[in-house]
């Protein structure tokens, strides 16, 4: 709810009108009230008092200045029903917690030791391309995250049940937003395919996590991974997480740390195709930086060109494309003020493509992101990984992931679009291709 004076935005001649609108198609609605009304939207979906919030300005207040005046949540989260209490969904204290007890794993030096597994992983994949092979290249690249979360995250190298679960997470991330919908606790009784199908898909993630975790318990002593980390991890008062909150951790994680960053390679891979000049600028800092050897961790930093490439996909593409808040208690954001309860959409992709922060905002440009960081765009103009305290856990996971792949496969691979196959994004809860990326493989 909005108190003066109220915001911009439209008003729905007939009642639910704007909730259809919105869930038939979120991305094309929300990027039309920012067209039309601008940089704070106020809006009615269903029950809900809703703002879109685009400018930098106004996503620093929510998501740094004032975060303690907002939760994550959403009535009836989707991602609370899916996911329980892992660290995505938690909020306060249990959040502070968790976020404390999963930081380590997170470190440095254990990024480190999982660079050979992504680099090993990739290598597998390029050997067993075909020259001349055309592919969907965004479950090639989901099953090979799958593959590099699965090993790093838990030392288990899940391949063979990569496309079974990749199943599941599709189906549970499709259906999963209807979920969130106003008449949701009704839906989720009636045996119609999706709430089928999905209960499914959420049964087969459920036994597949506590089987792992009650393989580890049965292992005994840690193993270095973040699966025997949580396990053996004690609270201050010597206790030990619940199976329920391990298993609701690890879900999150391997939910989390593959489907975006398999994304994100896709689309880079979408982009590349489609820009011969920017891959050959990639593929000749390769060439110099590495000669034909895989890529580690010491060569990330001299991987410039390659970084500028990632860091523009995730311009144009942000997998996390949306993001959402509720105010716990009145809050000002410019020169509103906002009652408690009020509902906050934050949407990367429509201000990562704000022409007054981007010149040529619709074009793959890697070179713009040369300039030294003060000279660049404001900090919450570009937030691929969200801010704040609640910032992405995986990020320094998901650079060097990203580079060390794009690294390993376009030293042999190149890939050209299938003519004729449009490519769009399909905004779920992540932004993905509606049609899937379709492209021919080329030995170099
Ligand atoms: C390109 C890849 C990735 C992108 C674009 C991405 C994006 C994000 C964003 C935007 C958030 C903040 C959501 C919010 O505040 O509402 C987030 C949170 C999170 N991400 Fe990522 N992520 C990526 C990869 C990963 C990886 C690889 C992992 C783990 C291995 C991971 C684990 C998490 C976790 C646990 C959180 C919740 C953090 C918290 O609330 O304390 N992410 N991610």
């Amino acid at each position: 709810m909005v108190s003066t004076p109220s915001p911009p935005g439209p008003r729905a001649r007939v009642p639910g009108a704007l909730v259809l609108a919105f869930y038939r198609d979120m991305l094309g609605f929300l990027c039309g009230l920012q067209h039309e009304y601008g940089d704070v939207v106020a809006f009615r979906l269903g029950p809900e008092h809703t703002v879109l919030l685009s400018h930098p300005e106004h996503i620093h207040a929510v998501l740094v200045t004032h975060h303690h005046a907002f939760t994550k949540g959403r009535r009836g989260d989707v991602s609370k029903q899916f996911l329980g209490e892992g660290l995505l969904s938690s909020e306060g204290a249990v959040h502070q917690r968790q976020r404390h007890l999963l930081q380590p794993a997170f470190q440095r030096q254990r990024l480190a030791h999982y660079a050979t597994v992504m680099t090993t992983a990739a290598t597998r994949l390029r050997q067993a391309w075909q020259d001349g092979a055309t592919l969907d290249i965004t479950p090639a690249m989901m099953r090979l995250s799958l593959a590099i979360a699965s090993t790093t995250l838990f030392d288990t190298d899940v391949e063979d049940e990569a496309m079974a679960i990749g199943r599941a997470i599709t189906t549970l991330l499709r259906f999963a937003p209807r979920f969130n919908m106003p008449f949701a606790p009704l839906l989720r009784l009636l045996p119609l395919p999706s709430t089928v199908q999905l209960r499914r898909a959420q049964h087969f993630l459920d036994t597949f996590t506590y089987r792992l975790i009650d393989e580890r318990r049965a292992q005994g002593d840690e193993t270095g991974d973040v699966l025997s980390m949580l396990v053996h991890a004690r609270f201050d008062d010597g206790s030990a997480m619940s199976a329920r909150q391990v298993h609701d951790e690890v879900l999150t994680l391997l939910l989390a740390g593959h489907e975006t960053t398999g994304l994100a390679l896709s689309w880079t891979w979408y982009l590349l195709a489609h820009h011969p000049d920017v891959d050959a600028a990639m593929q000749a800092e390769l060439q110099t930086v590495l000669g034909g050897r895989l890529p580690t961790v010491e060569d990330l930093p001299h991987l410039s060109y390659t970084r500028m490439v990632f860091t523009e996909a995730l311009r144009l593409y942000p997998p996390v494309w949306l993001m959402t808040r509720r105010a716990r208690e009145a809050v000002q954001i410019g020169d509103y003020r906002f009652l408690p309860g009020t509902f906050f959409f934050i949407t990367q992709y429509i201000t990562h493509r704000d022409p007054r922060y981007f010149a040529d905002p619709e074009a793959f440009i890697p070179t713009r992101w040369a300039a030294p960081p003060d000279a660049g765009p404001a900090r919450y103009a570009y937030f691929p990984f969200g801010g704040g305290p609640r910032q992405c856990l995986g990020e320094g996971f998901a650079w060097m992931e990203g580079l060390l792949v794009l690294a390993t496969l376009a030293q042999t691979w190149r890939m050209r679009l299938v003519p004729g196959h449009a490519v769009e994004p399909r905004a779920l809860v992540t932004l993905r291709p509606k049609a899937g990326i379709h492209v021919r493989l080329a030995r170099r």
